[in-house]
């Protein structure tokens, strides 16, 4: 029995005991071989990123990667996840967190993983915070992708937990102190924060 607990743009999330099913399902405007391709392709890299994800950091166990039917099979994580919950705990817990937000997203950036979409209903919290859903995510050493990473997650915060957004960015860049090139990749991100700006006066 598996019960069906989300739709994305891209794939339908099962449930099923203790494992999560992600499949990427069939899009009818793109031509039947290039969707084919696409689905293999995302599936394929996708499983590759959290089997990497998984020496890392907190992250669902890769079960199984089905190329044929698109389908990642993955440990299910119970817990609360972070887009509901990052408001509702003590500020000390909260700042914690964001600051175990920026120590993952330094350690998957050591290793040259880029996780492409840094968002809070991406993180789980269950006694640790897991990253998941790693389908836009890349490997990539440069400097100018992890800063673009961390303007990422600024922009979740600041659409999702606007009320705190700044004190809750700090604290993960506290925690990304870890991160090699450190320096580097914070200038940097001044500078495609800056770029943003510029762009939204335009
Ligand atoms: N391993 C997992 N354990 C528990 N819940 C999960 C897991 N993977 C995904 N989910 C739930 O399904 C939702 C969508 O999954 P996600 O991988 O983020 O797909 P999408 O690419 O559609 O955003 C998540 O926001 C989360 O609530
Ligand atoms: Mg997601």
């Amino acid at each position: 029995m598996s019960q069906i607990i989300g739709r994305g743009a891209e794939a339908i999330l099962k449930k099923q005991g203790n494992e999560l099913i992600k499949e990427r399902i069939k899009k009818g405007y793109r031509i039947p071989e290039l969707d084919e391709k696409l689905r293999k392709q995302r599936t394929r890299s996708e499983a590759k990123l959290i089997a990497k994800a998984n020496e890392i950091i907190a992250s669902p166990k890769l079960i199984s990667v089905d190329e044929k039917s698109k389908e990642i099979k993955m440990k299910y994580i119970e817990g609360k996840k972070l887009s509901d919950w990052l408001d509702k705990f003590p500020e000390k817990q909260t700042l914690e967190i964001c600051k175990e937000i920026g120590k993952n997203i330094a350690l998957i950036h050591n290793k040259d993983i880029i996780h492409g979409d840094l968002t809070t209903s991406n993180m789980i919290l269950n006694k640790q915070v897991y990253f998941f859903d790693f389908g836009l995510g890349f490997h990539s050493a440069r400097i100018e992708d992890k800063a673009v990473d961390l303007h990422l997650l600024r922009q979740a915060f600041e659409s999702k937990h606007f009320k705190n957004w700044q004190k809750y960015f700090n604290a993960a860049l506290e925690g990304y102190k870890i991160a090699d090139k450190y320096k580097e990749i914070i200038d940097r991100l001044k500078k495609v924060e800056a770029r943003g700006r510029y762009r939204k006066k335009q």
